[in-house]
């Protein structure tokens, strides 16, 4: 399986993924990396593990449609079976997302539906929530609204801020993105008319709870 990554920054799932495909725990390679900065930390992750990688700037195309269009056209040569993204900081457009539709996978620090958008973990502390999390899901059309496949929950310390609250919810998704990977890769999860399903059974609305798998 030819796994693709599009990444924004620091990268490290990214890192996590490249490291779970050289262990054997992904069935697949990470064949390229796309990012929409110049000058990110997970471009260096990507050099270091020998992966072809590339920066298509945001900042040159007058749209979001042509940006996206040139994603694809980046993408294309490396015919990617997964396209995973990390971290990837941009709202994509149907012309991105429909030649990937089902084989798209985005992890969005929250347990969704809970706090789409932006500032997860800042908005979970101000509700005075107990716990917050990471999700898996496809991607569709809808922003963070594809159905879920996995979350990992983490409870909410009383001394937690917005960047501890962060390190150690990204510690738990460095776990459940390679998990999620290796089902796809392994074709053991789909995204169906009925929504994602894992071994042909359709997932919760909500996705599968990480700790019931790791
Ligand atoms: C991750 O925590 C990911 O959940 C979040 O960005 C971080 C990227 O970290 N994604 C989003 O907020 C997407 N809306 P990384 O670059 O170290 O993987």
């Amino acid at each position: 399986m030819n796994i693709a990554v599009l990444i924004s920054g620091a990268g490290s799932n990214l890192k996590a993924l490249i490291d779970a495909c050289s262990d054997g725990h992904i069935d697949g390679r990470v064949a390229l990396v796309l990012s929409n900065r110049p000058g990110v930390e997970g471009l260096r992750h990507a050099d270091s593990a020998g992966i072809a990688n590339r920066v298509i700037d945001h900042r040159a195309y007058a749209s979001r449609e042509a940006f996206d269009c040139a994603l694809v056209d980046a993408l294309a040569p490396c015919k990617p079976d997964l396209v995973i993204l990390a971290g990837f900081m941009r709202i994509l457009t149907p012309e991105f997302i429909g030649p990937f539709e089902g084989r798209l996978l985005n992890i969005h620090p929250s347990l969704l539906p809970k706090y789409p958008g932006l500032n997860t973990h800042q908005r979970a502390l101000d509700a005075g929530d107990a716990e917050a999390g990471s999700t898996v899901h496809f991607v569709t059309e809808e922003l963070d609204g594809g159905p879920p496949v996995v979350f990992a929950r983490v409870p909410i310390d009383p001394g937690d801020d917005a960047d501890s609250l962060a390190r150690r919810v990204q510690a738990r998704e460095h776990q459940i993105y390679p998990l999620a990977a290796q089902w796809y890769c392994s074709g053991r999860l789909a995204l169906t008319n009925d929504g994602a399903r894992l071994d042909g059974r359709v997932l919760p609305a909500g996705g599968l709870d990480a700790d019931d798998y790791l």
